[in-house]
């Protein structure tokens, strides 16, 4: 069966070395005449990234602010300090300079100046956003797709509340990507954006709608790409050619083209924005830890999607009579490509120490709401199977 689908793209893409000369007019064509620039703790202005791009701006006759300081994981704390100066200012646009944090707080800070009430009513499920200033990107790093997706992760301080809202009015109208900007990427950030991007596409691969062949060939071209690509820019970091395509497959992975006729699951995603809230741990190096989990515990039902997995994406021979062993040879396979980019493939390498049962309890908790939300769609899973999976993931 192929499943309806609605799919909606706004999303400008200037991509190249020459990218960056071109932000000045775009914010200009998007209306932006007080800017809000804003950014994270340090790596756009060492690279001199901010000054081209205030250069541009200044060029451009375009009034700007700036806010940095954005951390990984972006904080409500920050988000409204960033309200409370766009309106201030009268700021009308935001520039986001940076990845899926920065990117993540100028969409929290673009529904909150038109809002009325608390900025957090969204992620508490008090509201629905009904306006969003409008926002720009230059991206920094190709992980969280947040530069195309209709999504916006925030934390609360208070409580350590990770949670997700989508909508389309936060998409961004230009994203502007030069992989060169990459370089400069720890290896670390490398490897855990990579496996971002590949699970945002397993993510919708792992669908019970198994019918959609297109949709499926280039979620497996774009999975093997950044497998493969990963492992040539983590010993050659100023590859220009692989660090191109894993910065277009972060956009390509999120923007829900990987989701035409299929469905997103997001079970691990879920599970994992528990980890990176209250450990502060990289959201990447948390989904790497537990996917072959949540894969273990789900696979037996969906056998035909795990061969087809393990043969089409990770090389895998195909054992006819053994469908189950294909299936468990891909999973290892992944989990021998994470070891190889220097990412866990468990909590305890994830966390350097083992996970308290305590620690299991108030993951579980937080992320079943106190046993009333169930996650994934793929396979749906209640509090007892969130558990079983980050046990199984200890
Ligand atoms: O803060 P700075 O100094 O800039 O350093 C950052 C940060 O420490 C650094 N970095 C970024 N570009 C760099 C660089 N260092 C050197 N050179 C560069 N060119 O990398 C670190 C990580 O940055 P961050 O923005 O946190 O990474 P990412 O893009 O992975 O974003 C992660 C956040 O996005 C959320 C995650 O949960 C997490 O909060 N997600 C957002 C999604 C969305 N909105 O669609 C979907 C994802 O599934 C994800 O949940
Ligand atoms: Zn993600």
């Amino acid at each position: 069966m192929i499943k309806d689908f609605n799919f909606y793209t706004p999303t400008r893409v200037v991509f190249g070395r020459e990218a960056e000369g071109k932000i000045g007019q775009l914010v200009k064509d998007n209306g932006g005449k007080r800017v809000l620039l804003h950014y994270g703790g340090g790596s756009a202005e060492r690279s001199g990234l901010l000054d081209v791009v205030r250069h541009q701006l200044e060029q451009a006759g375009i009034a700007w602010c700036e806010l940095g300081g954005v951390v990984p994981n972006p904080l409500l704390s920050k988000v409204r300090e960033g309200i409370e100066l766009c309106r201030r200012e009268q700021v009308d646009f935001i520039l986001a300079v940076g990845g899926g944090s920065v990117i993540d707080s100028s969409k929290a800070i673009g529904y909150g100046v038109p809002y009325a009430g608390d900025v957090w009513d969204f992620w508490d499920g008090k509201g629905v956003p009904a306006a969003c200033l409008p926002i720009g990107v230059v991206l920094t790093i190709p992980a969280a797709g947040s530069e195309m997706s209709s999504s916006c992760v925030i934390t609360r301080d208070e409580g350590l509340l990770k949670r997700g809202v989508n909508s389309d009015l936060c998409r961004c109208r230009f994203a502007v990507m030069n992989p060169e900007r990459t370089y400069t990427l720890p290896p670390y950030q490398t490897a855990a954006g990579a496996t971002d991007i590949m699970m945002h596409t397993m993510e919708r691969y792992f669908s019970k709608y198994e019918d959609m062949t297109l949709t499926d060939a280039l979620s497996e071209a774009l999975l093997r790409t950044v497998r493969d690509a990963a492992l040539v820019v983590l010993e050659h970091p100023e590859d220009y050619r692989h660090r191109a395509q894993i910065m277009w497959a972060s956009s390509l992975a999120h923007n829900d083209l990987t989701e035409c006729g299929t469905e997103k699951d997001f079970a691990t995603h879920k599970l994992e924005h528990e980890l990176s809230a209250l450990f502060g741990v990289t959201h990447g190096a948390g989904l790497a830890a537990l996917w072959p989990s949540w894969a273990r515990y789900v696979m037996d039902r969906h056998l035909s999607r795990f061969v087809q997995f393990a043969v089409n994406v990770m090389g895998v021979a195909n054992d006819f009579a053994h469908p189950d062993e294909t299936a468990e040879r891909g999973i290892r396979a992944i989990e021998s490509f994470y070891r190889q980019i220097g990412m866990p493939t468990n909590i305890h390498e994830l966390l350097g120490r083992e996970i308290t049962d305590a620690e299991i309890d108030t993951l579980v908790d937080k992320c079943s709401r106190g046993g009333k939300l169930k996650i994934g769609a793929m396979e749906v899973l209640d509090a007892a199977d969130m558990r079983a999976i980050y046990q199984m993931a200890r």
